[in-house]
């Protein structure tokens, strides 16, 4: 296979935004998509099948193939039944958008425990919810493709986004494992940052730079990721208006103490162990 050709690839959140540009793009690309949505508001409230439903209908009607799903992916059960619909319907699953998502923000002192719990287990939890289940048919076939969404919130923090910036990044941890445990498995996890004009952004943002961002530019790099022949794997790419980066971390050159220092020692040598002044990138002291 090419591309992604073939490929049976569940995108969550598809019935609208971000999301449904990756459907659409995959499934004229070739792809037998899952259409995942449950059709509720920006906060996550209420739900229906509309959203879903026109997205497949959509594919259908240009001669590509799709089907819907209108579970949450904040449950175990969610989950685990978009997957079972790849299989239902297509027979086999080989990659995943971890893209649903709903916006709580609040600034940190005023945030409820239920704000802070919705946002993780759309975001955090959903992944896991999907990804999860998906795992081991990935890796019996020796192929998968995973791609989780997050944001640059996740990557810097964001005023007003604790929950969010929270669920965001560890959604990057996420994906740096299962780079690791994948690798040996042709299965490759990367996450996107992207920026676009979506209902999530159209308060954010004014109508000028909201016409320059699209959601068909972030598009196509997320369907690199999942093609056959993508090598990449653990990394983070943001995407906006037709920029398209790759994050990474450095460590700096740091200091080593032979003895364990006092608080004043270091103090004294604080620039130094924070200087970016040939710092390189980071890998981990476990590796
Ligand atoms: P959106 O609100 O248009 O799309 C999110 C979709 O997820 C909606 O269709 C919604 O119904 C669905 N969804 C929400 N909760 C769900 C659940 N529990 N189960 C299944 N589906 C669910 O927003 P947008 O902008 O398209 O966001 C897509 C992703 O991109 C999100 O993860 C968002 O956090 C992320 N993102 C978007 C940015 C932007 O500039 N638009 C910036 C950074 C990240």
């Amino acid at each position: 296979m090419a591309g992604v050709e073939g490929r049976v690839i569940a995108v969550t959140g598809a019935g609208g935004g971000l999301g449904r540009e990756y459907a659409l793009l995959l499934a004229r690309s070739g792809a037998k998509v899952i259409v995942n949505d449950l059709g509720g508001a920006r906060d996550g409230s209420g739900r229906g099948n509309t959203a879903a439903d026109t997205v497949v209908a959509q594919i259908r009607d240009t001669g590509g193939e799709a089907v819907a799903n209108y579970d949450s992916v904040a449950t175990r059960e969610g989950g685990a039944a978009v997957v079972q619909t790849a299989l239902d319907t297509f027979g086999r699953i080989d990659g995943v958008v971890a893209n649903a998502g709903i916006l709580r923000d609040r600034t940190f002192h005023k945030m409820p425990a239920a704000d802070w719990d919705a946002v993780l287990r759309v975001h955090l939890d959903g992944a896991f919810h999907v990804i999860r289940p998906a795992f081991p048919h990935l890796r019996d076939q020796r192929h998968g493709r995973i791609v989780v969404v997050t944001s640059t919130s996740g990557i810097y923090g964001n005023f007003g986004q604790a929950n969010y910036a929270a669920a965001k990044s560890g959604l990057i941890g996420l994906i740096r494992t299962l780079a690791i445990e994948g690798r040996r498995h042709n299965i490759l996890a990367n996450a996107i940052a992207p920026l676009a004009a979506t209902r999530m952004t159209e308060d954010i943002a004014s109508a000028e730079v909201l016409e320059k961002l699209p959601p068909a530019h972030v598009a196509p790099v997320v369907g690199y990721l999942l093609t056959d022949e993508s090598t990449e794997t653990g990394s983070v790419l943001v995407a906006a208006g037709g920029n398209v980066h790759r994050v990474a971390q450095f460590q700096t050159r740091g200091v080593t103490f032979p003895e364990v220092p006092t608080i004043d020692q270091v103090a004294h040598r604080w620039r130094e162990i924070v200087d970016l002044d040939g710092a390189l990138p980071g890998t981990s002291p476990l590796a």
